[in-house]
């Protein structure tokens, strides 16, 4: 007969540098254990069912979305959240490009658009447009049309080249 493989309730891991040692449900959804556990409300819920993106997260510097990682994935590993990144009084540069390009309106899917694209941008420091759209394609946004949030990205490589923002587009884009 074969044993049953022992799920801990134990789980450390970090969270925006803090080392967390957190019991309960394995299954329990990171999203819930960041937003009513430990307070960190800037991760959102929108579908719930890893469709909107509003609850991205870097698990290891990668996006993911936290409606669908059980804790029991989370053991020994870094999770960032949008209050790791910065706040309204240190803005991270991603973010303050997303409030100067307008890309920021109703914001229930700015902190995880912003995690994805800082996320790219620590892998790519220059992805053109199409790079980006593909990124972002798992965060859905019903309020900019998306074309002020891929401005937003080359205002920030800009920015970090020295130069000065890149001429603003017309159409509306789709990531
Ligand atoms: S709430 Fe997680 S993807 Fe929509
Ligand atoms: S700003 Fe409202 S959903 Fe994106």
């Amino acid at each position: 007969m074969q044993e049953a493989i022992a799920v801990s309730d134990t789980v450390r891991f970090t969270v925006n540098g803090e080392p967390r040692c957190w019991q309960g449900e394995p299954m329990a959804r990171l999203l819930d254990v960041l937003r009513y556990e430990l307070g960190l409300t800037g991760t959102k819920e929108g579908c719930g069912e890893g469709e909107c993106g509003a609850c991205t997260v870097l698990l290891d510097g990668e996006p993911v979305c936290a409606c669908l990682v059980p804790m029991l994935q989370c053991e020994g590993r870094a999770v960032q959240t949008i209050e790791g990144l910065g706040g309204a009084d240190r803005l991270e540069p991603v973010q303050r490009a997303f409030v100067e390009a307008g890309g920021v309106q109703c914001g229930a899917c700015t902190p995880g658009l912003v995690l994805t694209a800082w996320a790219l941008l620590q892998r790519e420091p220059r992805p053109d447009r199409a790079r980006m759209r593909e990124a972002l394609a798992g965060n859905l946004c019903r309020c900019t049309g998306y074309e002020r949030i891929l401005r937003a990205l080359e205002h920030t490589i800009a920015a970090r080249q020295g130069g000065g923002a890149p001429a603003a587009g017309t159409g509306e884009a789709t990531p």
